[in-house]
């Protein structure tokens, strides 16, 4: 057998390709970034064939800087940014419109409707997800109203609907000459259109958003012996390698963190934050605001779940506080100017941007900065940033508290904002358990290239991917309990001063 599994990563901001070994070590990577078009308050899109073009390049390059081949690889996976919306004509391969991504905000309206009419209750009941911009099935029904020509070719079966998983792998297995149209479990449970009992499209949740079932993949588990399809010889890869592994990117990091066992956890830290809790094979609906979710499905093994609480901005606040307020100059030194200060003198700052998600679900809600007084600098404004990445994740974790029973004894984070250690020490502080870092901090890609490796028996089994996984720093509480009880108090204060602020 070869000595590596690929992993491709389509994240939003950025698209990488890793190699690992059979140690979970990486050997090599490659990653570009893609162009965030924002053509109006609210609206995100992404061009699907700029992704195509950064992905067929972040696998040949990094595969040339490694010296390996198509045949150095056992198999390869993929992962990546969830609920993104593409919608192609099978016939040609082009898009009809750009990726609607999924911080665009535009089906508002739609979801709002949605939850008005009484369809909430049936899409939470079915698919584990409120109405929201957030998910892809809005994103569908918009471009069939909107974007001529998308209904008709809809219905006579040419367009058709995949996340960014999806997208790349019809075009990986040979796009208009024969691309196979699938996707996995994870990535379907994103769409408010997947079953999540049955795992297959339902016909009632088509029918209220409606949606022609013909546009739809084939949906199969996160990890087959029979793969989705083979790279092509005349594709990136220049040979034919197993595409046996798909994980949206937050499940993948749950694999990635071996959370293999009912009430293992991981929050991951990047744009957004989410953590996700797996259940097991028990489906728990939450009363406390947050998802259910599939968080696996290996092949000839049921469904693991997973609730899961996703915070649309957290690392995002910090490039605010460089793009938009120019107070730092890289995300690095945020850490810097929040340690001038002993606290946060008082200021509060709720980054909700473009509402809030988990667990408040709230479209209405906008930013807001309080608590300020004369004393207050830039080092206060900072801290609170990160203070705001900790005390939305206290929300969500809870929540998961009220949902599931299940308190955290220690919390498995990984991500970007995980290199900034003040804010992992605040984690700690402000949630009272402690918190640990892995050693291989990409344990998105790390979970795809797991996925696919279990599958062609590259691993052999989960314990031994649980072997793999090694700490490499971990921060215990520090502040007493009245600190933590009047911080928080105060942080819930805050998020109420920003709700109803649109009509
Ligand atoms: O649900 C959105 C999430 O999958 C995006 O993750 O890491 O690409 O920002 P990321």
């Amino acid at each position: 057998m070869a000595d590596y599994v690929g992993a491709i990563d389509q994240g939003t901001t950025s698209t990488r390709f890793m190699i690992f070994d059979h140690a979970g070590s990486e050997v090599m990577r490659h990653q570009l970034e893609h162009e965030q078009i924002l053509p109006q308050a609210g609206w995100v899109e992404h061009n699907p064939l700029e992704i195509w073009e950064r992905t067929s390049a972040v696998v040949q390059t990094a595969l040339a800087k490694a010296g390996l081949g198509s045949d150095d690889l056992a198999a390869v996976g993929i992962t990546n940014q969830r609920e993104t919306t593409v919608v192609w004509d099978r016939r040609t391969g082009r898009p009809y419109y750009p990726a609607i991504v999924w911080q665009d905000t535009r089906t508002d309206k739609l979801a709002s409707r949605l939850e008005r009419e009484g369809y909430g209750e049936v899409i939470r009941r079915k698919a584990g997800l409120p109405p929201a911009t957030y998910f892809a099935g809005g994103k569908i029904a918009w471009l069939l109203e909107n974007v001529p020509g998308v209904r008709e070719d809809a219905e006579a079966g040419h367009a058709i609907f995949g996340t960014t998983d999806c997208w790349l792998t019809w075009q990986l297995t040979g796009g208009r000459r024969g691309g196979v149209h699938v996707t996995d479990v994870t990535n379907a449970s994103r769409t408010m259109l997947m079953n999540l009992e049955t795992l297959d499209w339902d016909d009632e949740l088509l029918e209220i958003f409606g949606i022609p079932a013909s546009m739809l993949p084939e949906i199969r588990p996160s990890s087959v012996r029979d793969p989705y399809g083979t790279t092509r010889e005349d594709g990136p890869f220049a040979g034919e390698v197993p595409l046996t592994g798909i994980l949206g990117d937050q499940q993948a990091a749950m694999v990635g963190q071996v959370c293999f066992e009912s009430g293992e956890a991981k929050n991951t830290y990047g744009t957004g934050n989410f953590m996700l809790l797996n259940t097991g094979e028990t489906l728990v609906r939450s009363e406390a605001g947050l998802l259910t979710t599939p968080a696996y499905q290996f092949d000839g093994e049921p469904v693991h779940y997973a609730l899961e609480g996703s915070i649309a901005v957290t690392g995002s606040a910090v490039q605010w506080l460089r793009d938009q307020l120019g107070i730092i100059s890289g995300a690095a030194q945020s850490e810097a100017l929040a340690r001038q200060v002993e606290d946060n003198g008082g200021v509060y700052f709720v980054p909700a941007f473009s509402g809030l998600f988990a667990p408040y679900w709230r479209s209405d809600a906008r930013g807001a900065i309080v608590g300020l007084s004369r004393f207050n600098t830039n080092a206060h404004l900072a801290r609170a940033t990160l203070e705001a990445i900790c005390f939305q994740s206290r929300d969500v974790a809870e929540a998961m508290v009220s949902d599931a029973g299940i308190e955290l004894d220690v919390l498995k984070v990984d991500g970007g904002v995980t290199q900034n250690e003040l804010c992992m020490q605040i984690q700690a502080d402000v949630l009272g358990v402690e918190v640990s870092r892995p050693v291989v901090a990409e344990t998105t890609a790390l979970g795809a290239a797991y996925a696919a490796g279990l599958a062609v028996g590259f691993w052999s089994s989960k314990d031994e991917l649980r072997s793999n996984w090694a700490e490499s720093k971990r921060w215990s509480p520090q502040w007493d309990d009245e600190r933590r009880a009047e911080a928080y108090g105060r942080w819930k204060k805050a998020v109420e001063r920003t709700l109803d602020w649109v009509e």
